[in-house]
């Protein structure tokens, strides 16, 4: 028997979205990066069927758009869950604890390197290397928020005040 691959497709509102991205960029040198950055921004990560569109508009083939978008930890080809956290892992945030709180991150959310997204699709964590706060480690951003000199404690203090959050949303949503 034989197996057809599946071949991913973007819906018209993504085609539309990432056409109107596309055309913004138009004609610019380097425009790869800041359309990736765009379409993650619009997405939430990078669309496996975005590849090949994004390289036909940049004269690149799928492979040069897939290496570039594999290559930065920023870019993720999946969607996230409905938080996502980031540890910092590098130098100064590992003197200062990180690799311990990266433990307790992913014991609390259920995620590691190898499956960034809980299975309940409430946590996505991620490995960083440095969020700018190298004086005041270890340093978190959980969604657009910096945080600063957290602790296995002060990490927890925070995912439970967003499950409480999503669980309010969820009893108004139901009310
Ligand atoms: S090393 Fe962690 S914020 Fe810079």
């Amino acid at each position: 028997m034989t197996t057809t691959p599946i071949t991913p497709v973007l819906s018209a509102d993504e085609a539309q979205a990432l056409a109107g991205i596309l055309a913004a960029h138009a004609g610019r040198p380097g425009a790869l990066l800041p359309i990736l950055h765009d379409v993650q921004h619009a997405f939430g990560h990078i669309p496996r069927a975005s590849l090949a569109v994004i390289g036909r508009a940049l004269n690149l083939s799928r492979a040069e758009v897939h290496g570039v978008v594999t290559y930065y930890d920023h870019f993720r080809t999946e969607p996230a869950g409905r938080h996502v956290i980031q540890v910092c892992r590098a130098e100064a945030c590992q003197a200062r604890g990180s690799e311990a709180l990266w433990t307790h991150a992913c014991r609390r959310t259920g995620c590691d390197e190898d499956r960034p997204t809980s299975a309940d699709g409430q946590w996505t964590l991620e490995p960083v290397y440095c969020l700018g706060l190298c004086a005041s480690g270890p340093s978190v951003q959980i969604g657009e928020r910096l945080h600063a000199r957290m602790n296995p404690a002060s990490l927890d203090a925070k995912l439970a005040a967003l499950d409480v959050a999503a669980t309010a949303q969820g009893t108004e949503v139901s009310a």
